[in-house]
């Protein structure tokens, strides 16, 4: 977790870091902070809490100097505070660190470090690893940090500066995400694209165990052992607009509205000119060993997690080869059955979640074949998987996610079809069917935004609930599940999301009059069998709202409170549009109740720890 950005240049950096804090506050915000090398030295001003709170600091004590680092934080180790803000130093203060990841052995680090006498100011991990560069520094930065890294053990993504070398800016990358920006006369580092986007397009993106040692003029690349290496340079094509807000109130419902263009973008380019086809090479493959599959482990967090319960429908149907979803985090411990046969997919929209991480891990010393599926090009689970199928959906700033998992969706489709058609189980007409039925998904999204206003009056009247629940079934409760998560997560409005026939088994009795119960309706096959359990929470008093298709809506207001319509599609692919209704509620629940839409209180964007 955390964001660490990074600059030497001709330019004051004070503004460069804190625009560039800003663009990474998704990834924690439990504090900020930079170090700049002042004409007084190294000068460090932090603050507990938001990047608001920095920026009135800085306003009282400015920082002028043209080399710098700065981060934002994620607590892990230490309450948020002034005190555990980075960049951390050393006793001297002629060292500064800023850190993303975790320091594992830290305590005994400490403990060692403490014995030398060193004193820390800090609860964090962090700050030994400022105390180990200056243990170790000889006259020469680069090798005390690379001295300094021979002890630790865990997760780290680092910016080092030290006032007796202000020409140079030391970052580290082992099992953390680090980018090398370049510019023209001025060079940068960041965790993540956005950060740099407004200065420079061109980046060096570091591996595990690689270090960069970046002046003004040139940036020297190599690993932490010292060996120097090179690396071609990637022209990113986002441009900084993308990552901005565009004019909507919150990025949230930016990339809300982006979903159609984002389903677009991740089928463009992916099915023949005939659209009976999905061509997926990519797909590092063979027409032998897809024919080889006996089963598929779907392995992910969270909302990630929910996209693959409905790739697994899916895949089942399309397919028939057994599925089994995984959450990353239990995967491993588990002692998954994984053989060559096995294709694991593990899906995450930053690519950088390390529960996710390590099941790929997992899948490939078990020797079986592993599929990403991430929106981030250049991620670690990216550049570690087999195969991957990126996700186009652009860079997604809200902590809870939206486009990134109907793009997840899309992908599963056109996987499903990509491996029905290899192992012929889907006819070249009915895959055809399916892709035509895909096209239309952009314009029925359209349809769906265009109800926001009555979706919102509804947001108005939950967001005066405690309590909520979700029912579905099939592909209904895998939609109902992130319908869930999305509420709970920016709303902060306690709810479930139940199979629509599980209910009676237990959670039933806590329907009482005036619950909501949000019932989702689109699946033909089993319409009669949701209704019959709407009856069931009507009987009991709940408010029943349900999500269905134009043709059931007179059907469905004989048994519910409110219905709202999404445009017909396939069985198939009705997760796509049914799920947007309930970003939309999840969404104005929250405005409602006065939340920070894009920031919800504990949860950050990348989680990079386990
Ligand atoms: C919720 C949300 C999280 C993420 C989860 C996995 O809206 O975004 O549940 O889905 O933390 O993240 P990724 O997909 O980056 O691996």
């Amino acid at each position: 977790m955390c964001g660490i950005v990074g600059y030497i240049g001709n330019q004051n950096s004070q503004g460069i870091l804190v625009e560039g804090l800003k663009k990474l506050e998704y990834r924690g915000y439990d504090s900020a902070g930079i170090a700049v090398f002042t004409k007084e030295g190294l000068q460090v001003v932090k603050a507990q809490g938001r990047m608001a709170n920095l920026e009135s600091r800085l306003e009282a004590t400015p920082l002028t100097g043209s080399a710098g680092i700065g981060h934002t934080r994620w607590a892990t180790h230490g309450k948020p505070s002034d005190e555990n803000s980075h960049p951390h130093t050393d006793e001297s203060k002629k060292f500064s660190v800023v850190h993303n990841g975790i320091v594992e052995n830290y305590l005994d680090l400490k403990e060692e470090l403490i014995a030398g006498g060193c004193h820390f100011t800090s609860e964090t991990d962090t700050e030994v690893i400022s105390h180990l560069i200056a243990r170790e520094y000889n006259g020469d930065i680069v090798k005390a940090v690379q001295k300094a890294i021979t002890f630790m053990r865990g997760a780290f993504a680092l910016g080092v500066l030290t006032e007796y070398e202000p020409d140079k800016l030391v970052a580290v990358r082992q099992a953390s995400p680090l980018i090398i920006g370049l510019g023209e006369g001025e060079n940068f580092i960041g965790s993540d694209i956005p950060a740099l986007l407004e200065y420079t397009r061109n980046v060096y993106i570091l591996n595990d165990g690689e270090m960069a040692v970046l002046t003004r003029d040139a940036v020297e690349l190599m690993t932490i052992e010292g060996n120097f290496i090179s690396r071609e340079m990637i022209t990113v094509d986002w441009d900084a607009v993308t990552a901005e807000k565009g004019g909507y109130e919150h990025f949230m419902l930016k990339e809300i509205h982006e979903q159609p263009k984002a389903y677009r973008d991740t089928m463009r380019g992916r099915t023949n000119a005939e659209g009976n086809k999905v061509i997926l090479p990519e797909l590092n493959l063979t027409e032998e060993q897809i024919k080889n599959i006996r089963n598929i482990q779907i392995v992910a967090c969270g909302t990630a997690y929910n996209a693959g319960l409905v790739g697994r429908n899916l895949i089942e149907s399309l397919v028939r080869i057994p599925v089994e979803n995984d959450i990353a985090s239990e995967y491993r411990y588990r002692s998954p059955i994984v053989t060559p046969e096995t294709l694991v997919i593990v899906v995450s929209q930053s690519g950088e979640t390390a529960d996710t991480l390590a099941a790929l891990r997992e899948g490939q010393a078990n020797g079986a074949h592993v599929l990403a599926i991430t929106n981030v090009v250049g991620s670690s689970i990216a550049r570690e998987a087999n195969s991957v199928l990126v996700t186009l959906a652009g860079p997604e700033i809200a902590v809870a996610s939206t486009k990134a998992y109907t793009s997840q969706l899309i992908a599963f489709t056109l996987l499903g079809l990509y491996l029905a058609e290899v192992r012929d189980t889907q006819s070249e007409p009915e895959v055809a069917k399916i892709l035509a039925a895909m096209q239309s998904l952009p314009e029925q999204v359209e349809v769906i935004l265009a109800q926001k206003d009555a979706i919102k009056a509804y947001a108005e009247q939950i967001a005066e609930h405690h309590h909520l629940f979700f029912i579905g079934r099939g592909v209904d409760y895998a939609v109902a599940q992130e319908g869930s998560l999305k509420l709970k997560e920016i709303s902060y409005i306690h709810s479930e999301a139940y199979a629509a026939g599980e209910l009676k088994h237990g959670t039933l009795a806590l329907i009482e009059e005036g619950v909501p119960v949000i019932a989702l309706a689109t699946q033909e096959s089993v319409l009669e069998k949701t209704v019959s359990n709407i009856k069931e929470v009507k009987a009991r008093g709940a408010h029943v709202l349900a999500v269905t298709h134009e043709e059931h809506k007179n059907d469905l207001l004989r048994s519910v409170d409110e219905v709202f319509v999404i445009p017909q599609t396939l069985p198939l692919l009705t997760s796509a549009l049914s799920v947007v209704t309930l970003q939309l509620l999840a969404y104005y629940a929250s405005l409602a109740l006065g939340h920070d839409v894009d920031k919800p209180r504990n949860l950050a964007k990348s989680v990079t720890v386990e």
